[in-house]
């Protein structure tokens, strides 16, 4: 891969006046390898489906008619136009964690560019846009992988825990039972 240049960041669509399939995007045009962050459109389904595996089936379909329902934000993480990775932003008042990051994926051929850095800051930029202050996540405590990611980005674990709900996107076959709740604040940003 080329050198990679991060693009999010730079605008933030205001989520409270636009209709979900009205907002902008945050993708400018970088040179050599583009990661891009933003909220997923009716148009990526192909592109959520093609990343998908064997547990995850019907996901995209589904969380994409979820957001146009409102509460659920699907993001999608893209190397050069194309997508490698997504996550989810539950920001369902009723559930447990308000707002939740979940179901956070980056393909394998696309990881340890900065994909996941980049998904999970605009998710973040999402729910600060809606009005929270912190958001939270959980993890399972053997993941090699995320916990590094999480820890860059400044999340911190609360000593809580739950029955593990997130397991399906996590590569190993056999993940861990519970997943350590983590929390991050973002007033700090
Ligand atoms: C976790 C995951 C999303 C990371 O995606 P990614 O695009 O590779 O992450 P990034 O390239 O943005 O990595 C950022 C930082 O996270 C840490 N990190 C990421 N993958 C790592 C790994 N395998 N081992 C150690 N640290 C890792 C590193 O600090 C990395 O920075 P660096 O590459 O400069 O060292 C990806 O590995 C994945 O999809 N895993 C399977 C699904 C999963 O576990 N999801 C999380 C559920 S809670």
């Amino acid at each position: 891969m080329g050198k990679t240049r991060l693009c999010f960041g730079l605008f933030v669509p205001d989520l409270r006046s636009n209709p979900v399939h009205e907002r902008e995007t945050m993708a400018m045009p970088v040179q050599g390898t583009q990661i891009e962050a933003r909220l997923a459109t009716r148009d990526d389904l192909a592109g959520l489906e093609a990343i998908e595996t064997d547990r995850t089936e019907g996901l995209s379909a589904s969380y994409l008619n979820l957001q146009e329902k409102g509460d659920f934000y699907v993001v999608v993480g893209l190397v050069d136009g194309e997508v490698m990775g997504r996550a989810i932003l539950d920001a369902r008042t009723r559930n447990e964690l308000v707002p939740e990051l979940k179901l956070l994926w980056v393909v394998p051929a696309a990881r340890r560019q900065g994909l996941g850095v980049a998904i999970t800051s605009y998710l973040e930029s999402v729910a600060a846009q809606l009005g929270y202050d912190e958001i939270f996540l959980g993890v399972t405590p053997d993941n090699p992988a995320a916990i590094p990611l999480y820890i860059s980005l400044d999340y911190t674990p609360t000593g809580e825990h739950r029955s593990a709900v997130n397991v399906s996107v996590v590569d190993a076959e056999v993940a861990s039972a519970t997943e350590a709740i983590y929390r991050k604040s973002l007033r700090l940003r």
